[in-house]
């Protein structure tokens, strides 16, 4: 199966708000589910929207890692490999936090970006099958950056502070100089 291209930030594809998917059965959408997650495994993320990969159709792939979801309080989710078609997202509670993001189509950069702690989301996989649920923590941030996609929101768009964004590789130099 083909690793596909990332847009990066700046492609217009990005800021588009991309179209509903018609039928989530349909054999071109179960190759591009494939695909976007053997792209998404291949580049080390932890999730990909379609529009990232020129498709403005409304779903996305992520996975949540045991070490990212202990990581969170209280997030016991584990899913290794989810797919969302024609995603709702409801967000839960005043609870706003700050949680670092990177985005494969930001490369190299990291920011805090504030994120509701708590959601409810729902939507189809590509047997039609109702997926989501209420979760928490990382898999609650990773649904939320994912379906910002959808809507054209790249992570930027959502930062408040902009001294919390940097290269990943300056962000650790700088959390290693403070132990
Ligand atoms: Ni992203």
């Amino acid at each position: 199966m083909p690793i596909l291209k990332i847009a990066r930030m700046g492609h217009p594809v990005l800021l588009q708000t991309a179209a509903a998917v018609e039928d989530p059965t349909a054999p071109e959408i179960r190759r591009l589910v494939a695909d976007m997650i053997e792209t998404m495994e291949d580049a080390q993320g932890a999730g990909l929207a379609a529009p990232q990969v020129h498709v403005p159709l409304r779903l996305f792939v992520f996975r949540v890692n045991p070490d990212r979801a202990t990581a969170d309080a209280d997030d016991t989710a584990v899913l290794p490999h989810g797919v969302v078609i024609n995603p709702t997202v409801e967000l839960l509670g005043e609870d706003v936090r700050l949680r670092w993001e990177g985005c494969l189509s930001i490369p190299g950069l990291r920011a805090a970006v504030p994120r509701s702690w708590r959601i409810r989301y729902s939507g189809v996989d590509t047997d039609n099958r109702p997926v989501g649920g209420e979760v928490t923590g990382f898999h609650a941030g990773v649904v939320q950056h994912e379906y910002d996609h959808l809507d054209g929101i790249m992570y930027p768009m959502r930062m408040r502070d902009f001294s919390l964004f940097g290269f990943n590789e300056e962000l650790a130099r700088a959390a290693q100089a403070r132990q």
